[in-house]
């Protein structure tokens, strides 16, 4: 190796490949063929919708998911096409395709398709069909970061964007926003092209020298008083300025009245947390309260299973728990459960009312009772809001009353879903009573051996109420010998409540 070469190496960075090349693609506008309706798709298309994109989205209604329900019925959607992927569909003006569905078989021939027309595309799950990868993100305001783990392990990446994101000095997107401010300003008064390094000199410096506190405090009079500095190319400290404005009396008391908000706001106030039942699902159904605390949150951060017509109250930004895909919809992965928690401690670090929104009651089968162990662990307030359960709505939903003279005098309430999907312990067979098995449905056939083993008749009548209390409410009526054959031939899906007892033909005409 000559001198020359050896100097080389030592003075440039060494080359590191199988890297992606990592940039943020402006999308604004740009027109993004989104195929799939689950929970990967709900994610794609978010991101799409965040970074401005107008999104096609192809999926036939029944293999929908809510949040994309939800996004269609609101107009977020530019189009939506009520059908499987047909090649037609890469004719439009696209300008990158996204899929996220189940048959390996059609993907592939969507990737081809798109490369055909030269399209960029992603492969959900399917790395080498992809011209690019999805990034776990944190975004504040115009901060986005982005961690890449090249395909690895994308697990591991939301856990490292975690921990960066809470890292971050609080309100660093806020700085960001001043910093642009400033930005523009110094542009108005040296617009020349010759001058962009000098710009960029002075703009970094400033960045540099002050602390994203100072930063925060760009507001129009430090900005104005910060401008002939540019042009002695020097970088005074933000108390300078303050001593030099004739406004610096006022921007002092001003700061300190900042300094004694913020260190009362470290010391005090702190965000609030309630837990709010929205009951069943009918708007009319909620409680005064409930309406109060999701008329005033800063964020709401709701199970999947609430409808959108609850929505109606929220002025603020919405974030959806996911649910753990497979048959019962309404039982949350512990995984889910942690990106709900960690989601609504994001908004209470930075001072908001938060509302945790549960169907029904939070404290029957909503894990309410350890979201507030953990809140209360973490030093915040917690407050609980009483929603209507399912457990008792759609009984009555049904005509049927739970507890009645010469029928019933006592009203079980179980879950088909207990800890680790396991069917809980039943009791033997009451006569006297009623039970009400919430999440049943994936379970229905096993119950219904379970109940027989407990002397539960075979012919006692029983009764699937779906969607209780909203307009597509369905009744299924069935006994305890047929709960798995009922659920089977009426297709009955969550959210459903089952109801056992005597007691269910009681209004019967
Ligand atoms: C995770 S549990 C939550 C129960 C909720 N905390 C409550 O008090 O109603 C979800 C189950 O509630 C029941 N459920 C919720 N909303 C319902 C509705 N509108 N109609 C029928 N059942 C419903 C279903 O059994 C569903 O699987």
């Amino acid at each position: 190796m000559s001198t020359t070469e050896a100097k080389i190496t030592e003075e440039y960075p060494p080359v590191r490949t199988g890297g992606s090349l990592l940039l943020a693609w402006r999308t604004n506008s740009k027109h993004i063929l989104i195929v799939g309706g689950g929970e990967v798709a709900c994610g794609r298309v978010l991101k799409a919708l965040e970074a401005d994109a107008r999104v096609t989205l192809i999926c036939p209604e029944e293999g929908l998911h809510p949040e994309l329900k939800f996004r269609i019925s609101n107009d977020q959607i530019y189009k939506y096409i009520n059908r499987e992927f047909d090649p037609i569909d890469l004719e439009e003006d696209i300008d990158m395709v996204l899929t996220a569905i189940d048959d390996p078989i059609k993907s592939k021939e969507i990737y081809e398709l798109s490369k055909e027309k030269k399209l960029p595309i992603n492969v959900a799950d399917v790395p080498s069909l992809c011209d690019f990868y999805f990034m776990s993100e944190h975004r504040d305001g115009p901060l986005q970061i982005a961690v890449s783990t090249n395909g690895q392990g994308p697990k591991l990446a939301n856990i490292i964007r975690r921990h960066i994101s809470e890292n971050l000095p609080n309100g660093v997107g806020e700085a960001i926003n001043k910093v642009g401010h400033l930005r523009q300003n110094i542009r108005k008064i040296d617009s020349d092209y010759k001058s962009s390094s000098k710009r960029m000199q002075w703009m970094s410096k400033i960045c540099e020298d002050w602390s994203i506190e100072d930063l925060k405090r760009l507001d129009d009079n430090v900005i104005e008083a910060l401008l002939p500095y540019y042009e002695k190319r020097v970088i005074p400290s933000f108390n300078t300025i303050k001593q030099e404005t004739f406004l610096s009396d006022k921007l002092e008391e001003a700061t300190k009245e900042m300094n004694i908000e913020e260190d009362e706001h470290k010391e005090t106030k702190k965000g609030q947390l309630i837990l709010v039942g929205a009951g069943p699902g009918d708007p009319s159904l909620l409680t005064q309260k409930a309406i109060e605390a999701l008329s005033n949150a800063d964020l709401v951060v709701s199970d999947l299973l609430v409808p959108k017509e609850i929505f109606s109250v929220v002025k603020c930004e919405t974030r959806f728990a996911l649910a753990k895909s497979g048959s019962q919809k309404s039982v949350k992965s512990d995984e889910s459960q942690k990106e709900i928690q960690h989601c609504c401690l994001e908004g209470l670090e930075k001072g908001k009312n938060v509302v945790r929104l549960k169907i029904g009651d939070p404290f029957l089968f909503g894990r309410g009772g350890e979201e507030v162990s953990f809140f209360k662990k973490k030093g915040f307030e917690v407050n609980v809001v009483p929603g209507i359960s399912s457990a008792l709505s759609a009984p009555m939903s049904a005509n049927v009353p739970v507890t009645h003279r010469g029928l019933s005098d006592q009203v079980l309430i179980i879950t088909g879903q207990g800890t680790q999907g396991k069917l809980p312990q039943v009791p033997q067979y009451h006569d006297m009573r009623t039970t009400v098995v919430l999440m049943a449905v994936g379970k229905a056939k096993e119950l219904s051996k379970e109940l027989l083993n407990n002397n539960y008749p075979d012919d006692l009548p029983a009764v699937f109420v779906e969607n209780g209390n909203r307009p597509n409410e369905r009744i299924i009526r069935a006994t305890v010998a047929t709960l798995g054959e009922m659920v089977e031939k009426e297709c009955v899906v969550a959210p459903s409540t089952l109801i056992i007892g005597r007691a269910v033909n009681a209004l019967l005409e």
